[in-house]
């Protein structure tokens, strides 16, 4: 952090940001307000790539997010970041890196957003080392590239299993060199608007509780997924799909919200800890996935689709480990859907492990020496938290909500929102990874298109030159009435228990297998939890109340948690991240629209339309001809 936003506040400058405050400020009372060009929501690196773009491009940037900077849910890509290089494969390139998505994300995805994704990726990465990652090498000092599922090429950069966590590091030290304000623990409730357009944010600092206005032109959504709404999950407290519901209610719409990763495997044992990612890497790196009879069950679930290009027999994946020039995948490399719903299967079958999850096997395929330098950060995640030694012995795993495909929608170029001056990048922004998003994408995605949304938000602020949108003080004074209206009811709802009874409900009703039934009840809980949700009671005060954030989160879960059951609900087929037992088939019918959410005219729940997919041009048409 730059030295002037070290300030103890004596200086006049704020004691978190360094920037000047204001007399009511100084003076400790009244509202606290800050101007600038771009404000980006969330410091992930989608927010942090957004924020380095806005400010090379000369606007005035400031990062806010809820939680400390550098904590952000981009660590749990563990694997790496998908881009054709073509380090480990000279065949690979940004065309079978496009159909690769596209076909991961069953053809679903905005095919502008996959063809762009898959033609920058390379160059975001090279930047990425410029700016400091150190990223493992090949023996020929290349940036070494591994396997991952649904990627018929080795692709993914990557820094052992903790690439996230580089990503993070990269960047933050960049912002922090750049000198761009950072508003860390500082949680925005409400979008600002002038008429149509965004004019800046409303939040609170966690700390003190103390309301917070930014007037900004441009606004950057970059908050992430909606991971908290579901009981067991690789996302931590921040994940409630905050950005998803402030774009639905400044006017913006949302699509794929049906379409939810369930990553295969995650720690189920011991309860603390479950949930936990436990990298794919491992079965890029050679794990295998074994039920309680010993069986490695995956080679009987290798769809049609996918044959042509997955291994047979346990002989032939065997033989693919040793002969990399057959390329042909080992089962446990099919996409994550996949490999979810065979692992959910087993589980139902009986054949799950005596903790309810599958056993997932590296001890026997790889040596200890080649598991601790390719897999440290598993190594010691089982050893220090399950007392498992994964060098000896298989883990016990099976899936966790991980990731949401559906997202804000947005221009593929720019990622603007229907709302003029909103832009949204990351896992909130919807229509890059069609109805299920392949491993190592996420992170691509973000660097990708957090440069595009930072230059466009920073150009949108430019052009409009004087005229910018004015914030408007009824607005502020709404939004400071909304927040503290858990304070005024008494004998309410506790916010816990309401939050508890929604993540059991999405568990139970909205998991990897759905039904019309239960999607029904589902959508019945969810308004009575709304209902519960109007008398909701905090106690005590503002100053660090996790109560009261608590309360203020809940109105964005219940929203996106209405999305997720209404789309699901909706679309009458399985595909990808969204399986219905009533619906087992993959329609092509529903292969060519999307599932489109706005807010409703009273402002409390959601409306949904079909609405078609864009159409993509008939020369990239032609890469699905090969294999
Ligand atoms: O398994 C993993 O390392 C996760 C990667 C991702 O979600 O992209």
């Amino acid at each position: 952090m730059s030295e002037a936003s070290m300030s103890d506040g004596h200086d006049g400058r704020h004691p978190m940001t360094g920037n000047r405050m204001t007399p009511d400020e100084a003076e400790g009372r009244g509202l606290e307000r800050h101007r600038y060009d771009v404000v980006v929501i969330g410091a992930g690196g989608a927010g942090l790539r957004a924020a380095i773009a806005a400010h090379d491009a000369g606007a005035r940037t400031a990062i806010v997010c809820k939680s400390l900077l550098g904590k952000a849910h981009t660590v749990m890509a563990e694997g790496g970041i998908a881009a054709a290089m073509g380090n480990r494969w000279p065949e690979d390139n940004w065309e079978v890196h496009f159909r690769d998505t596209m076909r991961g994300g069953k053809m679903l995805n905005n095919w502008r957003m996959a063809q762009l994704h898959a033609q920058e990726a390379p160059e975001r990465v090279l930047e990425l080392e410029d700016w400091g990652a150190l990223f493992d090498r090949t023996d020929d000092g290349l940036i070494s590239q591994r396997d991952f599922g649904g990627h018929k090429y080795a692709r993914l950069a990557h820094v052992g299993d903790r690439t996230g966590l580089e990503m993070i590091r990269t960047l933050q030290q960049r912002a922090v060199a750049l000198d761009i304000d950072v508003f860390m623990e500082c949680t925005v409730t409400d979008l600002l608007k002038d008429g149509e357009t965004v004019s800046g944010a409303f939040g609170y600092w966690r700390e003190t509780g103390r309301f917070v206005v930014f007037e900004a032109p441009s606004v950057v959504l970059a908050t992430g997924g909606i991971g908290k709404s579901f009981k067991v999950t690789s996302n931590s407290w921040e994940y409630t799909g905050d950005g998803h519901a402030l774009a639905l209610r400044a006017g913006a719409s949302l699509i794929n919200m049906e379409f939810v990763q369930f990553h295969p495997t995650g720690m189920v044992w011991p309860p603390s800890v479950k949930g936990l990612l436990v990298t794919e890497s491992v079965r890029g790196d050679g794990g295998i996935l074994k039920n309680s009879e010993g069986k490695r069950f995956m080679f009987d679930y290798i769809p049609e689709f996918f044959r042509a290009e997955t291994a047979d027999t346990v002989e032939e994946a065997d033989r693919w480990y040793d002969d990399k020039a057959n390329n042909r995948r080992p089962p446990e490399l099919l996409p994550r859907d996949e490999v979810a719903r065979a692992i959910n299967s087993e589980i139902k079958a009986g054949r799950g492990s005596p903790h309810g999850g599958i056993y997932l096997d590296i001890a026997s395929r790889r040596s200890p020496e080649f598991i601790r330098k390719r897999l440290p950060s598993m190594y010691h995640q089982f050893k220090e938290l399950a007392d498992v030694d994964i060098t000896a012995e298989p883990m016990e795993i099976g899936p966790t909500c991980h990731y949401v495909m559906g997202g804000i929608e947005v221009d593929a170029d720019t990622e603007l929102s229907a709302v003029p001056g909103l832009y949204a990048v990351g896992e909130c922004s919807g229509g890059m990874h069609g109805s299920n998003r392949l491993g190592g994408n996420s992170l691509s995605d973000l660097l990708v298109f957090g440069r595009r949304a930072g230059e466009a938000a920073a150009a949108y602020a430019d052009g409009l030159g004087d005229s910018r949108p004015a914030v408007d003080d009824a607005a502020v004074a709404a939004a400071e009435a909304g927040a503290l209206r858990p304070f005024g009811e008494e004998g309410g709802e506790n916010p816990y228990t309401i939050q508890h009874d929604l993540q059991q409900s999405m568990n139970d009703l909205v998991g990897i297998i759905r039904t019309a039934s239960e999607l029904e009840e589902a959508l019945e809980h969810i308004e009575g939890f709304k209902q519960r949700a109007q008398h909701l009671s905090v106690e005590g005060h503002r100053q660090y109340n996790p109560g009261w954030h608590l309360a203020l989160d809940l109105r964005n879960m219940l929203l996106v948690s209405e999305c997720i059951a209404k789309a699901a609900l909706a679309r009458q087929e399985s595909r990808g991240g969204h399986t219905r037992d009533d619906f087992p088939a993959t329609e092509s019918d529903w292969g060519t629209k999307n599932l489109a959410l706005r807010l409703d005219a009273a402002g409390t729940g959601v409306d949904l339309s079909e609405q078609p997919l864009p159409v993509m041009p008939d020369e990239l048409k032609t890469f699905f001809e090969s294999q």
